[in-house]
């Protein structure tokens, strides 16, 4: 949220010649389950278990009908979050646990797992402060102290799996994170 990620990933998609998708989204369908995940429209709260059941859905859908296929034909994508992102928010910020989230999306993911996960690092301050997302994102009423818990969520992750994901400096310039994407890529596939 609000470090950059969509700018850099779709630059990466860009240099690397790949299909560059989001999650949740990617087609109507996925694109409807973000809606109810994530709008404002509902004034209760949703429960921890049945946010993750949806992600996991809109998952389920954007990896088989837009990821697979590019997959299939030796291609290359770069998706704008993934079950990654449920580890950090739905397992410690709403505090599943990296257990459960895995439980729930085995078969949402059904092995098509990425090759290499970069995580933007940013400070909270900078991250709040920078462009939200104008269709509505429930997560940015969120209080600080949630996203210190999804912070750590990433440290955990990060030490889970150690040789998939990359922490990135995700403070500066466009520019300047770019460089230290790309660093991490070219390190990654060289
Ligand atoms: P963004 O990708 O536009 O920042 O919005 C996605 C929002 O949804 C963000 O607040 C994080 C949240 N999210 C989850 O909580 N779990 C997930 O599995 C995914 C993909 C996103």
């Amino acid at each position: 949220m609000g470090c950059g990620k969509t700018t850099q990933s779709r630059i990466l998609a860009e240099k690397l010649g790949a299909v560059w998708t989001k999650e949740p989204g990617g087609d109507e369908i996925s694109d409807e389950v973000r809606r109810v995940v994530q709008g404002m429209k509902f004034e209760i709260e949703m429960d921890a278990v049945c946010e993750q059941y949806l992600y996991a859905a809109g998952r389920a859908q954007t990896l088989r009908r837009v990821v697979k296929p590019v997959l299939d034909k030796a291609g290359i994508v770069v998706a704008d979050r993934s079950v990654f992102t449920s580890m950090a928010y739905q397992g410690f910020g709403r505090g599943l646990g990296i257990e459960r989230v895995l439980k729930i999306n085995e078969e949402a993911v059904d092995g098509i797992w990425p090759d290499l996960v970069i995580w933007l690092d940013t400070d909270l301050e900078t991250a709040l402060a920078r462009t939200r997302d104008s269709s509505g994102d429930k997560f940015e009423r969120m209080d600080k102290k949630f996203f210190e818990k999804v912070r750590k969520g990433y440290v955990e992750v990060a030490k889970r799996f150690p040789k998939l994901v990359k922490k990135v400096d995700g403070n500066g310039t466009i520019e300047e994170v770019e460089k230290r994407v790309w660093k991490v890529v070219q390190k990654r596939y060289n």
